[in-house]
């Protein structure tokens, strides 16, 4: 059996991870602002960590840098290259982790894998077996080739969305909640998988995540969006003892009794 250590993707070198920038970035849908002149850059190879509440804009951000959403004004752009640009796309490899996962239930795990490089016909069945095989094993998800999603545990459902992934051979991932819904084991798991991706591969890495143990064990830096505004941009090391209110409430809210937050909300 061939041992994770000797399993390589095609590896990505340094020159081939891309850089991004969010300039001025602003996104209304109708009469909602969704994002408020957001701006900050990720470097080529880093660990960049988006947190904020529920409904901060987070999601709709990411949608952004892979084209799914267009900017109501700003730029989003990978290595100088207009995010919103279909040609950008072609030329850059990327890959966005969806929360949920978003596996075809009615595929086993290794036609999921499979059913980005067939369609975009990356070459023959043979090799695709290949890539798809390789990827498993990185992950250490071998035996489950011939399993459905339905048969798969949380956490390895997340695993299967990260190894899909990772048959692109991308230059950018981008993780939406990856941790979301699992335990604090297997979280820190899924936070080593990314970690390592990164080191092996040295893949441009955005990780939007609620989750504080994630951030500053494996993020180079840390944005928190509140309201479609960045609030706060440093290295993960700051959150250890953050100067805004808001910020520390939101990573180490206190339990109040007295003052019950439920009875603020506005909806
Ligand atoms: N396609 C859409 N049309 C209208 N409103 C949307 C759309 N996508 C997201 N929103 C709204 O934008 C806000 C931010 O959503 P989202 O980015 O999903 O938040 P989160 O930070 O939890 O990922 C929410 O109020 C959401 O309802
Ligand atoms: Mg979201």
């Amino acid at each position: 059996m061939t041992t994770p250590t000797t399993t390589t993707l095609q590896a990505t070198t340094a020159t081939d991870a891309v850089s991004v920038s969010i300039a001025k970035l602003t996104k209304n849908f109708g009469r909602l602002q969704v994002l408020k002149e957001v701006s900050f850059d990720v470097a080529a190879g880093e660990i960049f960590v988006l947190m904020g509440p529920s409904g901060s804009g987070k999601s709709v951000l990411l949608k952004h840098i892979v084209g799914l959403e267009l900017p109501t004004s700003g730029r989003v752009s990978i290595d100088g290259k207009d995010a919103a640009a279909e040609t950008t796309r072609e030329q850059v490899r990327m890959a966005l982790v969806f929360q949920s996962g978003a596996l075809f239930n009615s595929l086993s795990v290794y036609d999921n894998l499979a059913l980005y490089p067939r369609e975009h016909r990356v070459t023959h069945e043979a090799g695709i077996r290949e890539k798809v095989m390789r990827a498993l094993q990185i992950l250490s998800l071998e035996n489950t080739a011939e399993k459905f999603p339905s048969e798969l545990s949380g956490g390895m459902k997340k695993r299967v969305a990260i190894a899909r992934a990772l048959v692109m051979e991308p230059q950018l991932m981008l993780y939406d909640e990856p941790t979301s819904e699992l335990d604090p084991v297997m979280s820190a798991t899924i936070s080593e998988i990314i970690a390592t991706l990164r080191e092996e591969y040295h893949v441009t890495t955005i990780v939007v995540s609620h989750d504080r143990e994630l951030a500053l064990g494996i993020g180079d830096r840390v944005g928190i969006l509140m309201g479609g505004q960045l609030v706060s941009l440093g290295k993960a090391s700051d959150l250890r003892s953050p100067q805004d209110p808001r910020v520390a409430d939101f990573l180490n809210p206190k339990i109040d009794l007295k003052h019950p937050r439920f009875k603020n909300l506005e909806t």
